[in-house]
C-alpha cells in the first residue's frame, strides 16, 4: 500500500464529501467487494401512525452497520411492512458531519440508539421493541441494556453478522477498503472514525461490552453469520456462547448463498431467517432460489 500526503489529505477530507465523490476518489485500488452507497428513501419506514397488532405487538427497530445508514435496509423494510410490522430505523454515529453512520465512538452511538428507541416506545405507547442489528448494529442494543437504560426494553434481538466479540485488524481493514478509505495508522482512523479501533476484539470497548457474558439477560437472541464474512473473522465470533441463543450459519440454510458481510442485508434467505425469528409461529423454510 502506498502512503502519500496527498492520499492522507483525501482520507481526512472524505467525510465531508458525498457518496458519489467518495467512490470516484482513487484513494486505494477498488477491491472486488467495493460498495456503492445509494441514497434511497424507504416508503413506510418510521411511520408513527402504524398500527401494532396482536400478531405483531411490538415496534421493530433496525440498526445498520458501520459506514452504512438507515437506507441500507431497502431490501428488508418493504417485506417487513408487507408482513405487518411497524418498522423503524435511524442513522446513528455520524461523525464530524459525515454522510455515513457508525463512525462515532460506539458509546455515543449506543446512546443515540437509546434516545431513538425510547422515542419509538413513547410514541407507539408500548414498553418493548424487537431489534434487528447488522454488524456494529448488532451490539448497540446490548450496550444499551448493560450500561445505559435499556434493561427490559428489548424483547428479542436478531444479529445479522453482528460483531459480538469484535473484529480483527484485518476485519476493519477489509470494511474500510470496501469503501476506499483504508489507512494503516490508527491515529488517522481515529480522527474520522473512532468506532473502527473500538471494534477490534482486544479493545477496551469490546472487553467492557462482553464483561460478565455476551448475552443480554431476558432477551431472546439469535444470530446469523456467513462463511464468506471478510469483516468478522473468524465468522463464528458472531455467535453468542449461551446455550439459549439460536446461532445459524447462512450456508447451513442455503449452501449456495455467497453473501459476504455487507451484502447479508440484501439476502432474502437472511430476511426469511429474521422473519422466522421474529415470529416463530409463521416460520417457513427459506427459498434458496429467491435471488441473492
Ligand atoms: C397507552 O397504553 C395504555 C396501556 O396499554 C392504555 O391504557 C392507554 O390508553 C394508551 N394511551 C394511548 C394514548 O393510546
Ligand atoms: C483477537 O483475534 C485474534 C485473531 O483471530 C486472536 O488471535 C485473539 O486471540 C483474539 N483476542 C481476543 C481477546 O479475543
Amino acid at each position: 500500500m502506498k502512503f502519500t500526503i496527498a492520499s492522507l489529505v483525501s482520507a481526512v477530507a472524505l467525510m465531508t464529501l458525498s457518496a458519489v465523490q467518495v467512490s470516484a476518489l482513487p484513494v486505494v485500488p477498488k477491491p472486488a467487494t467495493a460498495v456503492s452507497i445509494e441514497k434511497r428513501s424507504i416508503a413506510g419506514l418510521n411511520n408513527y401512525d402504524c398500527q401494532l397488532t396482536a400478531a405483531h405487538p411490538r415496534p421493530l427497530v433496525l440498526v445498520h452497520a458501520t459506514l452504512l445508514t438507515a437506507d441500507s435496509w431497502f431490501t428488508f423494510v418493504p417485506v417487513l411492512i408487507e408482513q405487518g410490522y411497524c418498522v423503524f430505523a435511524l442513522t446513528y454515529g455520524q461523525y464530524k458531519g459525515s454522510t455515513f453512520g457508525g463512525l462515532d465512538y460506539i458509546e455515543n452511538s449506543a446512546q443515540e440508539l437509546a434516545t431513538f428507541t425510547d422515542n419509538v416506545l413513547a410514541k407507539m405507547n408500548v414498553t418493548q421493541v424487537d431489534m434487528v442489528g447488522h454488524s456494529q448494529g448488532g451490539i448497540l442494543g446490548r450496550y444499551w441494556i448493560k450500561y445505559l437504560d435499556g434493561a427490559g426494553k428489548i424483547n428479542r434481538m436478531v444479529g445479522v453478522s453482528p460483531i459480538t466479540h469484535g473484529t480483527t485488524l484485518d476485519g476493519i481493514t477489509n470494511i474500510a477498503k470496501a469503501f476506499n478509505i483504508f489507512y494503516p495508522a490508527e491515529a488517522t482512523f481515529n480522527s474520522f472514525a473512532p468506532s473502527f479501533y473500538e471494534m477490534v476484539n482486544t479493545s477496551d470497548f469490546i472487553q467492557k461490552l462482553n464483561a460478565g457474558g455476551d448475552v443480554a439477560p431476558g432477551v431472546i437472541q439469535s444470530n446469523i453469520a456467513t462463511m464468506y464474512d471478510e469483516v468478522v473473522t473468524p465468522y463464528e465470533t458472531c455467535f453468542q456462547e449461551d446455550a439459549g441463543v439460536t446461532n445459524v450459519l447462512l450456508q447451513d440454510l442455503c449452501i449456495l448463498s455467497l453473501n459476504e458481510h455487507l451484502t447479508m442485508i440484501d439476502s432474502y434467505v437472511v430476511l426469511q431467517f429474521v422473519l422466522n425469528q421474529l415470529d416463530p409461529s409463521t416460520a417457513k423454510t427459506a427459498n434458496c432460489l429467491s435471488g441473492f
